[in-house]
């Protein structure tokens, strides 16, 4: 099949390439959007990543230059219109799985940095200042972990967080058989707002999850918590995480994930004016460390992406049942929160 594929960084075109079979590939750097579905005409399956604006009317063009696949080169979903796809007949796919370990070791390597203050570190030694006195950090050992979400990630960052013998807090409707393993303790989410020194997010962003993390939220926390968040930027209200920080209702911020990344992230914007100055304010704070959704950067994680959107692909077209496509049906919150 002719597969046209919208936002392809350098960085993961060799592993494209790689798993393309008889597909025949062809890149664009620009991003899915308005101005961008018509270059998708003759194509058609289209490969998209988190930054793609796959909302109604997008598909709607895109529906009518003769789009019938869209494959999501990411686990989340949450740029795509679902009802709108199945109403236009359009199919849709995600990765569920490639690498958890991935995205679960650097929201531990970010917990790290931050909490042993390793860029400020390298910083005073490329002064040669080789004093210790702004540098104190905490173990983890013995820390209480708060994990919003136990699904994939969630639990490759619990393991981890048992192995620094940490005490792990969970939150998630639906608990994980394998928790009990890790000694992981369900709580509401109130409690584990007032018991966590690190909380780590993992949880998709949805109707219930938007702003999980709101004003209340981080009153509720202790002011030495750690918020950690590889998972999506909606997840937290980020005016209410400035506030937070900047008033010291928390201690420090691991963000991998931005509300609003969109136009930021993944761009090469060197020499521009940042005119988001939420974004800056953040970004100056010396408690916060931000990455620009990077948590899935590995050899491994980019082979699973571009192995299961080019089998799915394959799928497709021999008309075989993709195990991984969308539907609103099966999407439909089963539950409520709180
Ligand atoms: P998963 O589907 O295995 O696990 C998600 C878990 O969240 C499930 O256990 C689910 O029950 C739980 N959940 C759902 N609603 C919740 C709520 N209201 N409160 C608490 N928990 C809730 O997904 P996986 O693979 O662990 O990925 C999690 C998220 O990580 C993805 O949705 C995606 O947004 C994000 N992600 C970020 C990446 C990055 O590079 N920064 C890469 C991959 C995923």
């Amino acid at each position: 099949m002719r597969v046209f594929i919208y936002s392809a960084h350098p960085y993961e075109q060799p592993f494209l390439e790689k798993e393309a079979c008889q597909h025949e590939i062809v890149y664009t750097n620009q991003r899915l959007s308005l101005e961008t579905a018509s270059r998708a005409a003759g194509f058609e399956a289209i490969a998209i990543f988190t930054a793609d604006d796959a909302s109604a009317p997008v598909l709607e063009k895109l529906a009518a230059v003769g789009v019938r696949y869209i494959a999501l080169r990411s686990v989340g979903h949450d740029h795509v219109d679902l009802a709108k796809a199945q109403a236009l007949g359009i199919h849709i796919a995600n990765v569920p799985e490639y690498s958890p370990y991935a995205v679960a070791e650097h929201a531990v390597a970010m917990l790290m940095v931050l909490n042993r203050k390793i860029t400020e570190s390298r910083l005073l030694l490329q002064l040669q200042d080789y004093r210790l006195d702004l540098l104190t950090g905490f173990d983890v050992h013995g820390k209480i972990v708060g994990i919003v979400g136990t699904g994939k990630i969630g639990m490759a960052f619990a393991s981890i967080m048992h192995g620094f013998g940490a005490h792990i807090l969970a939150f998630d409707p639906v608990q994980n058989p394998d928790a009990s393993a890790l000694q992981i303790s369900y709580v509401p989410f109130d409690t584990l707002l007032q018991q966590s020194d690190i909380i780590s997010i993992h949880c998709p962003l949805n109707e219930h999850t938007k702003y999980l993390f709101s004003w209340t939220a981080f009153n509720n926390m202790k002011p030495e918590c750690i918020l950690i968040n590889t998972a999506r930027g909606g997840v937290i209200h980020t005016k209410a995480l400035l506030h937070a920080l900047e008033n010291d209702c928390i201690s420090g911020a691991c963000l991998d994930v931005y509300e609003h990344e969109k136009g930021i992230f993944f761009q090469d914007l060197r020499g521009q004016t940042m005119h988001d100055t939420l974004y800056t304010r953040l970004l100056a704070l010396k408690k916060v460390l931000i990455t620009g959704h990077q948590a899935f950067l590995t050899r491994e994680a980019l082979t699973g992406i571009a192995r299961t959107t080019m089998q799915t692909i394959a799928c497709w077209e021999s008309g075989s049942p993709v195990p991984s496509e969308l539907t609103t049906t099966i999407h439909q919150p089963l539950y409520s929160i709180k």
